[in-house]
């Protein structure tokens, strides 16, 4: 145990440049779902997720979990991973028949789904902050922190009831703690560490814009789209000169495939206004070489409109030059 604030204090200063460290995730968290479809029907799904990144998964039929990382395992030996995938198989077995025989005394229908999230935080003093929440059909109704079970707000006797039976089994709560406070913060250092040449990553974005359906008579819809950058957080604005617009729309940041990220940020304009807006894009990976889209339909018409001239013109001059041979040919074949 000594050993864990010294493994913090070099996460947090390696040496001056503790930018760099919480770039990438800060917090691993469990997420299990088990939803009772009827009094002889539940299903549970495991997940475990670096933020928003799913790096474990559990198959119900075996009760194992899958890694979805080559170092998803963290600094943790198979016999740590066997343990705990102990733990979680006995954890779905026990939620299903404790809850199936709680339905009344819960005030419970069916159907309905239970969510728990348990897991731990990075925070950037010094502390790691471990939690367990469960909610039911998405609303939380308790949360267990520091030794300490407390009941949601808004959710009725049903928090009370969960932490006053809690407090009858003093192992499972053991247990919980240890999970939180102890093997949580070891694991999410471990697999911070393991994985940080992914983690830290820095990918540039690429960005372009276009026109979205119009929003009115004489109005345009700009959309800057931006895809491909790692990590999540980016800063994407429309721009007159060096003023920001007030009224950009930021869409939500979605997935790619590849683990990077997409992101729309739209400006409800009227068409004359247009011309001389930008769009432009700050990442990390860009340092400070924001990346600046201007808008320009009126030089994409004109554009268009060369792009049809030119080729004209170049053939009615050609067609012009050909006859004009053909008939000064003629014209010096003449005896
Ligand atoms: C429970 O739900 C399952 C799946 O929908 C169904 O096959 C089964 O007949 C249901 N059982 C009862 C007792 O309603």
């Amino acid at each position: 145990m000594l050993l864990l604030p010294l493994l913090l204090l070099g996460v947090i200063l390696p040496g001056g440049d503790n930018e760099d460290v919480f770039q990438g995730p800060t917090s691993y968290q469990v997420m299990m779902i088990s939803t009772f479809v009827n009094s002889t029907c539940a299903q549970n799904q495991g997940s475990g997720w670096l933020d928003d990144l799913q790096i474990h998964g559990w198959e119900s039929d075996s009760g194992t979990v899958t890694f979805l990382k080559p170092w998803s395992k963290g600094n943790f030996n198979d016999d740590e991973m066997t343990e705990l995938e102990d733990l979680f198989r006995a954890y779905f077995i026990g939620i299903t028949r404790e809850v199936r025989n709680r339905v009344n005394q819960f005030q419970l229908e069916y159907p309905f789904v239970i969510q728990v999230t348990a897991g731990c935080e990075l925070h950037s003093g010094e502390a790691i902050e471990s939690s367990l929440r469960g909610a039911l059909g998405g609303l939380d109704f308790v949360c267990i922190q520091n030794h300490f079970c407390v009941p949601a707000l808004d959710s009725g006797s049903r928090g009370q009831k969960f932490c006053a039976l809690m407090s009858q089994y003093p192992g499972i709560s053991d247990i919980i703690e240890r999970l939180l406070s102890e093997t949580c913060p070891r694991y999410l250092l471990g697999v911070l560490d393991a994985g940080k040449a992914e983690l830290q990553r820095q990918v540039k974005p690429e960005a372009w814009l276009s026109s979205g359906p119009t929003p009115g008579p004489g109005r345009l819809l700009l959309v800057c789209h931006v895809s491909g950058f790692y990590p999540k957080p980016v800063r994407v604005m429309w721009m007159r000169g060096e003023q920001e617009q007030p009224g950009t729309q930021q869409g939500d940041l979605m997935p790619n495939a590849d683990w990077t990220w997409y992101l729309r940020v739209t400006l409800n304009v009227a068409a004359g206004e247009a011309a001389g807006l930008n769009c432009r894009v700050k990442h990390s990976s860009l340092g400070d070489q924001d990346i600046i889209l201007y808008w320009g339909p009126p030089t994409s018409i004109g554009l268009i409109l060369v792009a049809i001239i030119v080729p004209s013109l170049i053939l009615l001059i050609c067609l012009a030059l050909w006859f004009w041979r053909r008939r000064s040919y003629e014209i010096s074949c003449e005896p």
